[in-house]
């Protein structure tokens, strides 16, 4: 054939047709973000000193309450309406039973008092989990052996942190310990002391990730589990596991859960899909520390494009099913949507 003669498939379906042009593309978007999609997780620290910056996550910062406040601030001009709070303890409140979260003006409590006074309709959520406070690094109570956690124990020990946190002022507590039960409990807890109001966002689905590692930096946990026997292997989930992953979600949901999440949220995007499908309840998923570490690592070696991949990874999560996104990227993407 002469190479001048033109190939014309007899193609009457194109779908090209709806790519050709950037208004075309724009017009034919199935997934939007908007900054109300996102949960902005913030670390605070006791004292006066300044932002201190994480290493592992670059833009992360631990803040002071004061500096906390004015970061809420700028992320609700914005436009991201909530914020869940994690408190950095200093390590020398920290014990085997977590006692300095019994603390009635602790940290966290004293962290949401003032966000929610400056701040009255920021959504405002906090972990429950003792963690933060556990020489151990632990999200419960030990049993007696000290060789696991002690599931009923740390149950009854989390409700009533549930309580104080509610009593606080926080819109939602956010168990992310993964005991069995605690739901329900926190549920009955909060409404028998008269919070009716505040709600749940269950981690259901927390698998036992390798991506939390920058987070157990920012919070300290991290080589206090490194140095003892356990991982939270007996708590979290197995990657492997889609059905039991499933059991969770029903399990949270019939015990009272308002709304369920799926951690990590990119490796497990089938589990969001999943959920969304099988569940009517609201779905948040968390991007987590590791997830927003791994962009920035390969953006700094030149490797990948941080804006365009840190909108595709959100993208991909709300695409999968998440009515909201964690996310450290909140405020960054936030501002880029705005523009
Ligand atoms: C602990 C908790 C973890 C995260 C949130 N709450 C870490 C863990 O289970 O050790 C991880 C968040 C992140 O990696 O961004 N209760």
């Amino acid at each position: 054939m002469p190479a001048n003669v033109t190939f014309k498939l007899d193609l009457p379906v194109r779908p090209r047709r709806l790519r050709r042009t950037a208004t075309l593309r724009t017009l034919f978007e199935e997934t939007v973000l908007r900054a109300e999609d996102f949960i902005a997780p913030l670390f605070v620290v006791d004292g006066k000193s300044a932002p201190e910056e994480i290493s592992s996550m670059p833009g992360q910062f631990r803040l002071s309450i004061a500096d906390l406040v004015k970061e809420c601030r700028a992320l609700w001009e914005l436009g991201v309406k909530a914020v869940a709070l994690f408190p950095k303890i200093d390590a020398k409140l920290k014990d085997v039973e977590g006692t300095e979260e019994l603390n009635e003006d602790g940290l966290i409590l004293r962290a949401v008092k003032a966000v929610k006074k400056a701040l009255p309709e920021l959504v405002v959520i906090t972990d429950v989990a003792l963690d933060p406070y556990t020489t151990h690094g632990h999200d419960g109570l030990l049993n007696a052996a000290g060789a696991d956690v002690d599931n009923d124990r740390t149950v009854a020990r989390l409700a009533a942190m549930a309580v104080r946190q509610a009593r606080a002022g926080v819109d939602f507590v956010a168990p992310s310990d993964m005991m069995d039960g605690r739901v329900g409990a926190i549920r009955a807890a909060l409404d028998t002391a008269g919070f009716t109001e505040t709600g749940i966002i269950a981690y259901s689905v927390k698998f036992n990730s390798a991506y939390y590692g920058p987070f157990r930096d920012a919070v300290g946990s991290a080589r206090a589990v490194g140095r003892k026997l356990l991982s939270k292997a007996t708590y979290q989930l197995n990657p492997a596991n889609r059905r039991e992953a499933l059991a969770e979600a029903v399990l949270d949901a019939a015990e009272g859960a308002d709304i369920l999440m799926v951690k990590p949220a990119g490796a497990y995007l089938d589990i969001i899909r999943d959920v969304r499908e099988r569940l009517g309840k609201p779905l948040a998923a968390y991007q987590v520390s590791g997830e927003y570490a791994q962009i920035h690592a390969a953006a700094r070696l030149g490797w990948l494009d941080l804006a365009r991949t840190r909108h595709e990874s959100l993208i991909a999560i709300k695409r999968a099913g998440a009515d909201l996104i964690l996310t450290y990227f909140a405020k960054d993407e936030a501002q880029a949507l705005a523009k």
